[in-house]
C-alpha cells in the first residue's frame, strides 16, 4: 500500500524515514511512504489524485492541517476537538477519515518519562499545536491543566471551547499571570523558532518538574535552555512526539503497533550527526 506525507514545503520531512523503519518491523505487503508536495492552492486536488491512484492514507503537515480537517468526510473525536487533521485514512469506498495523532504522540512520549495522573500541567501557547494536545492530556487525569499564552484572550477562547469536554479543571491566563508551580511545563508556542525566550515567572517549575518542548533540533532548544537554567532536572524535546504521532498513524493504517524506541534512537543519532 502507498502512503505519503503532504505539505508545502515538504523536502525536509522526516516522516518517510520513520514510517519506513516502522514497516521494517513487520512483514508487510509492499509498503511505500513518500513526500508529496501540494501546491498551496490545491491541497484537495492533490489528495483526490492520490486517492484515485489507490493511495492508502496520508499524513498532513504545515500548512494543510486545517484544509485536511475540512476535506475529511468523517472526523475522530480528537480531530474534531483539535480543529485540525494530521492523518487521513482512505476507506474502501474512497471516503476519508480524518484523525489527529499529535496529542497521542505527545502523551505517549510524556508517559515514557512519567505518569501524568494527579500532576499540575502548564501548557504554553494557544495556537494549533496547543489546541491539538489539550484533550489527550486531560485523558490522563492530571490535577489541572493551565493554558498560558502571550495573548491571554486566545488562551481563554480555547479553554472556553474545550472545558465542557473534560472533567479536568482547565484554566487560562497570560504569561505574567501564571500563578503557582507546575510539575509538567509544555512549550507549544513557536517562540523557539525565532530563538526567543518565554517570559515566565521565576517559580513556574516545581521541584523535579518535567519541561517538554514540542520543538526539537540539533542542539538544545531555547525553551529547554531556559528550563535548564531554572534548575529543571528532566528536559525533553519534541522528537519523541514526532515519532509517537507517526506510530499512531501507522497503527491506524496497518493495524500494527510499532516499537517506537529503536526508531527514536535512530532519529536521535541522525540529528546529532
Ligand atoms: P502552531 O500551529 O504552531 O501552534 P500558531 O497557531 O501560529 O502556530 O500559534 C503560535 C503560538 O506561539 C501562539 O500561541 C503564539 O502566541 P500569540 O497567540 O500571542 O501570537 C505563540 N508565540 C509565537 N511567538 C512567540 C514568542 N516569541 N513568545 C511567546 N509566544 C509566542
Amino acid at each position: 500500500m502507498r502512503y505519503v506525507v503532504i505539505g508545502n514545503p515538504i523536502a525536509h520531512s522526516k516522516s518517510p524515514q520513520i514510517h519506513t523503519a516502522f514497516a521494517a518491523q513487520f512483514a508487510l505487503a509492499p509498503f511505500s511512504y513518500e513526500r508529496l508536495l501540494a501546491p498551496l492552492e490545491d491541497f484537495d486536488g492533490t489528495v483526490r489524485s492520490f486517492v484515485a491512484a489507490g493511495g492508502g492514507g496520508c499524513n498532513v503537515t504545515v500548512p494543510f492541517k486545517e484544509a485536511a480537517y475540512e476535506l475529511a468526510s468523517e472526523l475522530t473525536e480528537r480531530a474534531a476537538a483539535a480543529g485540525a487533521v494530521n492523518t487521513l485514512v482512505v476507506r474502501k469506498d474512497g471516503s476519508l477519515l480524518g484523525d489527529n495523532t499529535d496529542g497521542a504522540g505527545l502523551v505517549a512520549d510524556l508517559l515514557r518519562h512519567r505518569s501524568l495522573t494527579g500532576l499540575r500541567i502548564l501548557v504554553l501557547g494557544a495556537g494549533g499545536a496547543a489546541r491539538g494536545v489539550l484533550l489527550p492530556l486531560a485523558t490522563e487525569q492530571p490535577a489541572s491543566i493551565t493554558l498560558a499564552n502571550r495573548t491571554a484572550s486566545k488562551a481563554l477562547l480555547l479553554v472556553d471551547a474545550l472545558s465542557a469536554k473534560t472533567s479536568v479543571p482547565l484554566q487560562a491566563c497570560g504569561f505574567a499571570e501564571i500563578a503557582g508551580s507546575f510539575d509538567v511545563v509544555i512549550n507549544a508556542t513557536s517562540a523557539s523558532l525565532g530563538g526567543e525566550r518565554i517570559p515566565l515567572p521565576p517559580n513556574v517549575f516545581a521541584a523535579n518538574a518535567l519541561a517538554y518542548d514540542m520543538m526539537y533540533g540539533k542542539g538544545e532548544t531555547p525553551f529547554l535552555a531556559q528550563a535548564r537554567e531554572a534548575g529543571v532536572p528532566l528536559r525533553v524535546d519534541g522528537l519523541g512526539m514526532l515519532v509517537g504521532q507517526a506510530a499512531e498513524a501507522f497503527r491506524l493504517w496497518t493495524g500494527h503497533q510499532p516499537d517506537v524506541a529503536p526508531v527514536l534512537a535512530e532519529m536521535r543519532a541522525g540529528l546529532a550527526a
